[in-house]
């Protein structure tokens, strides 16, 4: 079996290539930052994988998705996890933050399934897409709108090709909806608010991610929510939305986000390019 994970440098993605590694999958690893990529490889080989291969790619640019799926063999399945995004409020951030974040997060979403399903085609109409959603693609929370407004489609963009797939039924599309997970993401990301984010409790570990992503792979799924809270939170804000919208930001601003405020942090993080020193499966919060 062959999957492309897209995001496999770091956190959920990478953790999901151990995860397959193990199970002897032949793997291709994507992320815009070669070191990253060549050390998840090793790990992956080191933990039995078959063959494995690196591509840089940036998922923003559809050419470049275009190009890594017509130049790969077609992937049995394709795990696709990039995200980036930027913290405050949504009139400090520069509008090129704000447009490349949900060019990643989304359009990268796009680019990278229109052009899996076309793979997907050519091998016969076999495959499975995952998609790595987020219960920010459920709910808003204040100071993320570049990244809820990504979410919020890609939720949207998954629901329309699971529709569009069931004549297919060789073809999968799954969304995973995570909740916190202990990835380096939060303080990779850009912030013009003097704080990023941190992971809110409960929150689970980066492999715990990739093991519901690889049950999913095993049992398609609409949407595998995963966390203890994410399923209660999102039914909180479906049927009580006054309540949700009084409570979010003091318990966001308590739980979601780092307590000191220090402005010298204020810039892009990883938005417009990437930061490959703080890549890992897991990072240490305090
Ligand atoms: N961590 C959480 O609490 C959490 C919660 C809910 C949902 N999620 C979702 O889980 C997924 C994985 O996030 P994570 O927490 O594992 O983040 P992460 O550790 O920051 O990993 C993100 C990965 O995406 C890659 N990436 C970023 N921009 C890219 C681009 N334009 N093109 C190609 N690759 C790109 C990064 O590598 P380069 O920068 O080198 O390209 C990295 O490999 C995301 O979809 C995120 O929304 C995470």
């Amino acid at each position: 079996m062959r999957a492309l994970i897209t995001g496999a440098s770091s956190g959920v993605g990478r953790a999901t290539a151990h995860r397959l590694a193990a199970d002897g999958w032949d793997l291709h690893l994507a992320s815009r930052s070669a070191g990253p990529l060549a050390d998840a490889a090793q790990e992956c080989r080191a933990r039995g994988a078959g063959q494995v291969a690196v591509h840089v790619c940036d998922v923003s640019d559809r050419t470049a998705v275009d190009d890594l799926l017509s130049g790969m063999p077609s992937p049995d399945a394709v795990v696709h996890a990039p995200a980036v995004l930027a913290y405050g409020r949504f009139e400090d951030v520069p509008a090129e933050v704000f447009d490349a974040s949900v060019r990643t997060t989304l359009h990268g979403s796009a680019h990278v399934a229109q052009a899996s399903l076309r793979a997907f085609a050519r091998s016969g109409d076999r495959g499975h897409l995952v998609l790595v959603g987020s219960l920010l693609g459920e709910i808003p929370v204040p100071t993320m709108s570049s990244y809820c407004t990504a979410k919020w489609g890609v939720h949207g963009l998954a629901r329309c090709l699971q529709v569009e797939t069931r004549s297919l039924p060789g073809v999968h599309v799954s969304l995973v909806g995570l909740g916190a997970v202990r990835t380096p993401v939060y303080v990779q990301a850009g912030t013009y608010q003097g704080r990023r984010g941190r992971p809110a409790p409960p929150s689970v570990s980066s492999d715990h991610a990739a093991r519901r992503v690889v049950r999913v792979l095993e049992r398609p799924r609409r949407l595998r929510r995963v966390g203890v809270l994410t399923a209660a939170t999102a039914w909180g804000h479906r049927w009580a939305p006054s309540a949700y919208d009084a409570l979010i930001t003091p318990l966001f601003d308590r739980f979601g986000l780092e307590p000191d405020v220090d402005h010298d942090r204020d810039g892009p993080g990883n938005v417009l390019t990437p930061t490959p020193g703080g890549e890992a499966v897991d990072h240490r919060y305090r």
